[in-house]
């Protein structure tokens, strides 16, 4: 068996979800963000330590003026209307992407709750908003040049790095929408996440599906690089540093 912590989705598939309706794609994006509350609440009860909800990406800038107005105002409302229940909750809400040049209202509205909910100790939500993988990898190297200029980087440096370290590797990415793909989503947290896609357009996305989602990857196998099981896994940091040793040592040949 193995435990999922931190689950990241890439809500997908709303323009589609309205085209088949005949109406606007923002109106797939209004429904669509109905349904982030039901998802959050379930994560919470299930007792995840992290959820990282795909909002926006760098590269959509390049829709619709209208339509990017309209995604702009759902994450307002969203913090709006749910900031109570967020707080209830004890739910660590962040937003995490290249937020400088989002409008100041915005940008206060996220500084607002992001304050409120630095002590909490609950599910760590994450909002990834005009977020992109390379710019987050490229923003953390170029950061630990100015400031580490005599030194290598590890993967510790960089993974310290990251807008929200805490949260860690994502163990299971479920992307709705049939497309499979990962579009630039959380690069570096994503090297051994479980991948799992589903034909469901996000505004039909239900808790009963993300339940079922958990329960279905739970029972895969993860063996990070290693032979088998869980009990190999624990063992196998430790394993792989004696292997190395003895094959670099000429023990093994
Ligand atoms: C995902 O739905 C939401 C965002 C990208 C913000 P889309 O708007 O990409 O929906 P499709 O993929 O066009 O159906
Ligand atoms: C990914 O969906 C971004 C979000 C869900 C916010 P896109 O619809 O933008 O991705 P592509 O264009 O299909 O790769
Ligand atoms: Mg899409």
């Amino acid at each position: 068996m193995s435990v999922i912590k931190h689950v990241a989705i890439i809500m997908d598939g709303n323009g589609r979800w309205a085209k088949r309706r005949v109406r606007p794609r923002i109106w797939g994006h209004v429904r669509g963000s109905s349904v982030v509350s039901d998802i959050v609440r379930s994560a919470d009860d299930l007792g995840l330590r992290a959820l990282t909800m795909y909002a926006f990406s760098t590269e959509n800038w390049s829709r619709p003026l209208e339509e990017v107005s309209t995604l702009f105002r759902l994450l307002r409302k969203f913090i709006i209307k749910e900031k109570s229940r967020i707080l209830e909750n004890n739910i660590k809400f962040r937003v995490i992407g290249e937020l400088q040049s989002l409008p100041p209202e915005t940008v206060d509205l996220i500084n607002d709750i992001e304050t409120l909910t630095s002590k909490a100790t609950g599910l760590n939500l994450t909002f990834a908003f005009n977020y992109g993988g390379r710019a987050e990898i490229l923003r953390a190297v170029n950061t630990f040049q100015i400031t580490n200029p005599e030194r290598l980087m590890t993967e510790a440096d960089l993974n310290e790095l990251m807008y929200r370290p805490e949260t860690g590797d994502v163990d299971l990415m479920i992307r709705t929408g049939g497309e499979q793909r990962i579009s630039n989503f959380l690069l570096w947290q994503m090297a051994y996440a479980e991948m799992y896609f589903t034909p469901t357009k996000w505004p039909d996305f239900t808790s009963r599906e993300f339940c079922k989602i958990i329960e279905h990857v739970s029972c895969r196998e993860r063996r990070f690089g290693s032979v088998c099981g869980q009990e190999a896994l624990n063992a196998s940091v430790e394993r792989a540093e004696t292997n190395k040793s003895a094959f670099f040592q000429g023990v093994v040949l």
